[in-house]
């Protein structure tokens, strides 16, 4: 069984209702770990001992947040600029992350149809994730189909609000469990794709 941690990034989780959702779905799921980094550090004053000791004892590193301004969170930000430092994550004996997966859980305001050159966000989504799957590539951690949630705030069905927490949950036992041949998971451009090809 692989061990999941997910480092959790939202600066108004009192407000939140996608995060929210996501989070409650997964609620005590064995082997899985919610680190919430702005809970730990509300100053921002990040730990970076305790972080590499964290990533240490995972396999995959589940990086949660919404999309802010087509990127990540300030704190995941300072997190990444600290953290993986080189020498630990980086640099030509650096191997402390090799062979460890990086999956990007992210919610967005945006609907699918405005992530394409016709649409008002001009380019698809992945774009944007590209500085965090070259930063995955050059610490020689394998990069997943990133988990997408978008448009949360116009979902009005309660079940189809459920659904999405349940994907969400269902994907990370998969990848807990290996379930997932690497030539699948490679395969798809969204990890929820996969749950098509289970069905
Ligand atoms: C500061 C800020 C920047 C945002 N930037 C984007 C963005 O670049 N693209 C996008 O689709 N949504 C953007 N949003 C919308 C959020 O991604 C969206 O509200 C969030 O993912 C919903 O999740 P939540 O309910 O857990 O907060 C932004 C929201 C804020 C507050």
């Amino acid at each position: 069984m692989k061990r999941i941690l997910i480092i959790f990034s939202h600066p108004a989780l009192q407000s939140a209702r996608a995060n929210k959702q996501l989070l409650q779905a997964i609620e005590g799921l064995e082997g899985v770990k919610v680190h919430d980094l702005y809970q730990h550090y509300p100053d921002m004053f990040i730990d970076v001992a305790r972080e590499q000791a964290l990533l240490s004892e995972h396999d995959i590193i589940v990086f949660q947040h919404p999309l802010y301004w087509y990127s990540c969170p300030a704190i995941m930000k300072e997190w990444m600029d600290l953290v993986l430092e080189y020498g630990y994550a980086y640099g030509p004996s650096a191997n402390a992350l090799k062979g460890k997966q990086w999956l990007s859980a992210i919610t967005t305001g945006g609907a699918p149809e405005s992530y394409c050159r016709e649409g008002y966000n001009s380019r698809p989504l992945l774009d944007f994730l590209l500085p965090f799957q070259q930063t995955a590539q050059l610490c020689g951690m394998t990069w997943l189909p990133p988990f997408v949630l978008h448009s949360f705030h116009k979902i009005k069905d309660q079940e189809a609000l459920r659904r999405c927490g349940q994907d969400y949950r269902q994907l990370l036992c998969a990848l807990r469990d290996e379930q997932f041949p690497p030539e699948q998971l490679a395969e798809h451009l969204y990890l929820r794709d996969l749950l098509e090809v289970r069905s």
